[in-house]
């Protein structure tokens, strides 16, 4: 089966709530393409307007963290069944700035995970390689190394619907996007890692996204290939132009 693919919106910390009320509403209307599921990864406090304003349209509101214990005293944090109970799907686990300014691990990744499937959440499990790394040649053994540990002790039933958005740090934000050329390859990469770890099932229902410094321009290249399933899209998902990345294909 086709895997239908994913062009989710990493906000970071942008847009206040109101500014979300009505950015999502002139978005609506952009994004009506039942080929593609639309997510909006957006700040804390803007998820419960956001999903009010995105009811009646194929955008679905996803959360950028999560910790991975159930309550408690965890000052600033939001906890999965917070997410869960608010109608969250989707939640962004492992970005590289929380692994950067907050101490993220793999193995802290791989918590959050297992806890976002108890919750019945989706986790976009991001990986990456550094510039250094990259130049080092060992770009691959560090992307697999993350995605083993991340989903260390998850079943495949719940590997399988997991998403795994691989961007290249020296790409986030920067302006410089990998090329489709190498992008693909490592996606392949990651998908023959699951094939290593799971079967052949898995492997092609895992849905497997690029992100950094995507935009209109470059879209519709990365995303035609075949082992990447849509994108994880910063800078660019803040603006309408979103709408156009949506429908790369038109
Ligand atoms: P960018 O961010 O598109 O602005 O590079 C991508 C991301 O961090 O998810």
């Amino acid at each position: 089966m086709a895997r239908k693919k994913i062009i989710a919106g990493n906000w970071k910390m942008n847009k206040t709530p109101s500014e979300t009320v009505k950015f999502i509403g002139e978005l609506k209307p952009l994004v009506a393409n039942d080929d593609v599921e639309v997510v909006l990864c957006v700040p804390a406090i803007s998820i419960i307007p956001a999903i009010e304003a995105a009811k009646e349209s194929n955008i679905c509101i996803g959360a950028q963290c999560m910790h991975f214990e159930e309550s408690g005293a965890y000052t600033g944090e939001t906890s999965p069944a917070m997410l869960k109970d608010a109608g969250v799907k989707y939640v962004i686990v492992g970005h590289s700035e929380r692994r950067v300014y907050f101490a993220v691990t793999d193995e802290i990744v791989n918590k959050k995970v297992k806890k976002a499937f108890e919750h019945d959440l989706i986790p976009i499990i991001c990986c990456g390689e550094t510039l250094t790394q990259r130049q080092q040649g060992i770009t691959i053994d560090h992307i697999r190394q993350q995605i083993k540990i991340s989903l260390l002790d998850v079943s495949a039933q719940n590997a399988k619907k997991a998403v795994i958005a691989y961007e290249p740090i020296w790409a986030i934000g920067t302006g410089k996007v990998a090329t489709a050329e190498a992008a693909e390859e490592v996606c392949k990469a990651i998908r023959e890692c699951i094939g290593e770890m799971y079967d052949q099932d898995t492997a092609e229902a895992i849905r497997i996204l690029y992100g950094g410094s995507v935009t209109v321009d470059s879209a519709p290249e990365l995303f035609s290939q075949p082992d990447i399933d849509g994108g994880l899209v910063g800078g660019a998902s803040l603006k309408l132009d979103f709408g156009k990345i949506v429908n790369y294909k038109k």
